[in-house]
C-alpha cells in the first residue's frame, strides 16, 4: 500500500491555473518522484492518470491526490512492457477525460549491480521497463491522441550515462536509449505539435531509486561535493516537469534539463578508486 505524503508548505511560483483544463498520463504515478509530479501538475489545475502494476498502490494514492488537489486522478493499472495492457489503459483514460495532453514516462525499474554479475535476464528486464517501456507508452498515446492533437511528452532519465557509473551498466544504458528516443521522436512528432523532453534528476531524497542506490549511506562529504551543498527533493522535479509543461517551454524540444545541483559534474566516479572506499566496500559486500 502507499505511504506517500503530500508537499505539505508548497510554495507556488506559477500561476496556480496554468495547467486549467490539462490532462497528464503518469507511469508509476503512485509512489515517489512520479506521485509528486502528479501532485504539483494537479496543484496547478492538471487533471492526471497515474499507472502502474500495483493497482491498490496507484488507488490509494489517486485518493490522496484527489482529496488534497481537489482535481481528478484516475488509477491504472499497466505494465509498460504489455502493449496491450498499455492500450487499454490509454483507452479508460480518454474515454473518462477525452484528451491526455502531457505524458510522464516515469516508470522504471534499478538496483546496483556490477556488469559482470546481471544475469542477461537481468539487464533485458530493466531494459524492457526502462526503454521498452517509453517507448511503448509514447506510441500508444501518439497514436491514439497526440498525432492529431499535439502534446508534451517527459521521459524521466538520470544522469547515469553521462559519464558512465559503477554498478548501473543496465540502468545507464536503458536510460541513455530513452535520451537518443526522445532526440529521433522531437523530430519525427514535432510537426504534429508534440513536444519531447527528458528530465534527468540527480540524487533525489526520500524515494526508492535513492534507497536502492544506497541512499542510507550518504555521507557529510557526499553532500559538500555537490555544487549546490544539498540533495536533491521531489518537488524539484515536479517544478522542472511543471516549467517544461508551461507555455513558458513552448520552444524546448528534443533535448534535457538536469535538475541535479551539478552533482554530475563533481561526484566521484573512479569505480577502482571507489572499490577501496569502505561505504562502497560496505555496498559491494551485500551482492
Ligand atoms: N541484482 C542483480 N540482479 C537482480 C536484482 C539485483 N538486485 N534484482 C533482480 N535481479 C534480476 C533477477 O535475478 C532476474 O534475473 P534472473 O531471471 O536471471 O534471475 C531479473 O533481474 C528480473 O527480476 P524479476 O524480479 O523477475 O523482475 P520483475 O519484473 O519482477 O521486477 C525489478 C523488476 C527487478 C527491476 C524490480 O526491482 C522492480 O520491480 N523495480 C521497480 C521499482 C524500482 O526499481 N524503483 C527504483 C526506480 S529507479
Ligand atoms: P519508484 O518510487 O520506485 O518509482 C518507480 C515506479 O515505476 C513505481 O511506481 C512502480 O510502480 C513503477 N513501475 C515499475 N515497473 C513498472 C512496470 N513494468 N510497469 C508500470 N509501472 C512500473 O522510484 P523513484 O525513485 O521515484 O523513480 C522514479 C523515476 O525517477 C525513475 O524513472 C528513476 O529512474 C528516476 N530517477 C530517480 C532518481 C532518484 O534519486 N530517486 C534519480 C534519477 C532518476 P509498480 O511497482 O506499482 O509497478
Amino acid at each position: 500500500m502507499s505511504d506517500e505524503s503530500l508537499i505539505h508548505d508548497y510554495r507556488y511560483i506559477f500561476q496556480k491555473d496554468v495547467l486549467r483544463g490539462k490532462v497528464a498520463f503518469i507511469t508509476g504515478g503512485g509512489t515517489g518522484i512520479g506521485f509528486t509530479i502528479a501532485e504539483i501538475l494537479m496543484r496547478h489545475g492538471c487533471d492526471t492518470v497515474i499507472a502502474s502494476r500495483r493497482l491498490d498502490v496507484v488507488k490509494n494514492s489517486a485518493e490522496k491526490l484527489s482529496k488534497g488537489t481537489g482535481q481528478k486522478c484516475l488509477p491504472l493499472q499497466v505494465d509498460v512492457r504489455k502493449p496491450e495492457t498499455i492500450t487499454k489503459a490509454v483507452d479508460e483514460a480518454l474515454g473518462q477525460f477525452k484528451h491526455i495532453d502531457i505524458l510522464v514516462n516515469n516508470a522504471a525499474g534499478n538496483f546496483l549491480c556490477p556488469a559482470e554479475n546481471l544475469s542477461f535476464n537481468a539487464f533485458k528486464t530493466v531494459m524492457e521497463i526502462d526503454a521498452h517501456g517509453t517507448f511503448n507508452v509514447s506510441k500508444a498515446v501518439f497514436d491514439k491522441y497526440m498525432k492529431s492533437n499535439g502534446g508534451v511528452i517527459i521521459n524521466i532519465t538520470a544522469t547515469l550515462s553521462f559519464r558512465g557509473q559503477h554498478l548501473q551498466t543496465h540502468a545507464g544504458s536503458a536510460k541513455a536509449a530513452i535520451e537518443a528516443m526522445t532526440k529521433h521522436l522531437a523530430v519525427e512528432w514535432g510537426p504534429n505539435g508534440v513536444r519531447m523532453m527528458c528530465v534527468a534528476p540527480g540524487p533525489i531524497a526520500d524515494t526508492e531509486g535513492m534507497r536502492r542506490l544506497g541512499g542510507d549511506k550518504i555521507t557529510d562529504a557526499f553532500i559538500k561535493s555537490i555544487p549546490v551543498q544539498r540533495l536533491g527533493k521531489r518537488e524539484d522535479i515536479g517544478n522542472t516537469v511543471l516549467y517544461i509543461v508551461s507555455p513558458a517551454a513552448e520552444l524546448l524540444t528534443g533535448t534535457t534539463v538536469i535538475p541535479d545541483g551539478g552533482e554530475f559534474l563533481t561526484s566521484q566516479n573512479n569505480y577502482w578508486a571507489l572499490k577501496n572506499n569502505p561505504v562502497f566496500k560496505q555496498l559491494i559486500s551485500k551482492m
